[in-house]
């Protein structure tokens, strides 16, 4: 994508945003960077920053704030986010992240803020049956009758239930949501960033409305 588009991918749990944004950055060629990802990664790997994490994520806590900004500040400096832009999937979540990131991104500021929206009662579903690779984080659903053991089609890893899945987890994820991310949607409407498109549809039709959304701001 020319002259660095960068988009920020708002919408609760289950809303579809890591889905989608894995489609428009293949389409867009900005990398993906999902905060999400990141932290799971690190979980994976045992460093420093995953075995202070893994508790918090697990329970589907929020991890604390200067954490991930100082996370997100250090991957929108490396050089593929620099010169393409980025799609930031997770991230901001509080407003405090939100003005930080305001700060940091000062000189660049954010091109559009798309709010992917699918109500609570709706997301319970997908997040439920949502299985995961452990490797790739390519998504599956589950119908119940699963291969056993589940292995990736992409790139042959072990396929899971994600930690933070579980009805109480993903209840708690969703209550963080209403009270500290959808402040959000406010926080950028105010600021003539914010764009609402619906998530529910084939997940080709999304990625449609999404792209028509992208266009637009690009070219406004
Ligand atoms: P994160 O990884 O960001 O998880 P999340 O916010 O809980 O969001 P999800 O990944 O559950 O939802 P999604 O919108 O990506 O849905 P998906 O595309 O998979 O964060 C995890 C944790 O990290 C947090 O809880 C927190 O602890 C920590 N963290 C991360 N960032 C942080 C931050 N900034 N500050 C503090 N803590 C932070 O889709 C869901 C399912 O629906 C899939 O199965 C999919 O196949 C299906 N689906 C997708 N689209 C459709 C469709 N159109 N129709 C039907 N099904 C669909
Ligand atoms: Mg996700």
């Amino acid at each position: 994508m020319p002259n660095g588009i960068r988009v920020i991918m708002l919408g609760r749990q289950g809303a579809g945003k890591g889905t989608q944004c894995r489609r428009l950055a293949d389409h867009y060629g900005v990398p993906h960077i999902s905060t999400g990802e990141m932290l799971r990664a690190a979980v994976r790997q045992d460093s420093v920053v995953g075995r202070a994490v893994k508790a918090v994520l697990d329970a589907g806590k929020l991890v604390d704030d200067a954490m991930m900004i100082s996370l997100v500040q250090g991957r929108i400096g490396q050089e593929d986010a620099r010169v393409a832009g980025y799609l930031l999937d997770g991230f901001p979540r509080t407003v405090a992240q939100a003005e930080s990131f305001d700060e940091i991104t000062a000189a660049r500021p954010v091109t559009v803020v798309v709010d992917l929206v699918v109500e609570r009662d709706l997301v319970l579903d997908r997040l439920s049956a949502r299985r995961t690779c452990e490797n790739c984080e390519a998504n599956y659903v589950s119908t119940g009758n699963d291969p056993n053991p589940w292995t990736c089609d992409s790139c042959g890893g072990a396929v899971r239930q994600r930690a933070d899945d579980t009805p109480e987890a993903i209840n708690r994820r969703l209550d963080l949501y209403d009270s500290q991310t959808a402040p959000l949607v406010d926080y950028y409407r105010s600021r003539n960033k914010l764009v609402a498109v619906d998530g529910l549809g084939t997940p080709d039709e999304v990625f449609a409305r999404l792209q028509r959304a992208v266009e637009t701001a690009r070219n406004a």
